[in-house]
């Protein structure tokens, strides 16, 4: 496994390989890695033969100080993860490599970065196309894999490729879940054990709304989910919405989307997590 902090080193390994005829696989990951990472790696050696993983916590995409600052790190740890599942190259570069200058870059994603995320999370999704973007300038991937958990930010990703029309396929990627449902995160391991024990609430409160699909309406399951949290004191939700897995439009009625998908996030103390499901 190579590992690479230039900009430079990686270019000209990548265009080696790719002149030889090989297709690039990347995940691009801020670290902390579980196995919800790892099966992107999975996923990427299926379909292109060079994998490359990219480790870098963007501080762009952190609109709290705090987070940023309590964002759990283990570089030791992830290169031996990358090394087991096979990874050909990682791209663990400095922050002045990647932000040499202060960049003013602003992207419009029209309602897709207004809403949920966007809404609560001022910014973040500006910090990520930005980075992303840089990526894959930097990597020329032919396809790059990303996790479901994050669903509004891989319905963006699609929405930066076609507006900078990017020659990168993205593929979203399933939720990996713990046994008792909780959607894997690099956060979750700043949960307390009470917290984490508390957690899979969240999951099994989406599970429960789906089930209600066939026979409540749309506001009385966005109700449901409202009330059902509100019984376990721990959790605090901020949002939870029902829109459409294209648009993100939040819907009314069950006829306005072939594609509902459950929206959640919901703070566990100083954690603040989030997860989805689809509705059909
Ligand atoms: O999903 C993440 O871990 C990050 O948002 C990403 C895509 C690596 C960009 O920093």
């Amino acid at each position: 496994m190579q590992v690479f902090e230039k900009i430079k080193y990686t270019r000209e390994f990548i265009n080696a390989r790719k002149a030889e005829g090989k297709t690039i696989g990347f995940v691009p990951t801020m670290g902390a890695l579980h196995e919800g990472h790892l099966s992107l790696v999975d996923q990427a050696k299926k379909e292109t033969h060079i994998i490359v993983v990219s480790v870098f916590v963007n501080p762009a995409q952190f609109n709290n100080p705090d987070d940023l600052q309590k964002y759990p790190r283990d570089m030791e740890g992830d290169m031996q993860k990358l090394k087991q599942r096979g990874v050909d190259v990682v791209f663990a570069p400095s922050e002045q490599e990647m932000y040499p200058e202060k960049t003013s870059r602003t992207y419009d994603f029209g309602h897709l970065d207004k809403v949920m995320e966007g809404k609560h999370r001022p910014g973040h999704f500006n910090g990520v196309a930005l980075i992303v973007h840089k990526l894959f300038d930097i990597i020329h991937p032919d396809k790059a894999f990303f996790g479901n958990k994050d669903y509004q930010q891989l319905v963006i990703i699609k929405q930066l490729t076609r507006q900078e029309n990017l020659p990168v396929e993205v593929v979203g990627c399933p939720i990996l879940r713990e046994p008792d449902g909780l959607a894997m995160s690099s956060r979750n391991q700043r949960l307390t054990q009470q917290e984490r024990k508390i957690a899979p609430v969240l999951y099994q409160t989406l599970k429960k709304a789906v089930e209600l699909r066939n026979h409540q309406t749309v506001d009385a399951v966005k109700r449901f989910v409202t009330e059902e949290i509100k019984k376990t004191k721990a959790i605090e939700l901020e949002y939870f919405d029902i829109a459409d897995s294209n648009t993100l439009t939040s819907i009314n009625k069950w006829s306005e989307s072939d594609n509902p998908r459950g929206f959640i996030a919901a703070w566990l103390g100083d954690v603040r997590l989030i997860d989805n499901m689809a509705f059909n």
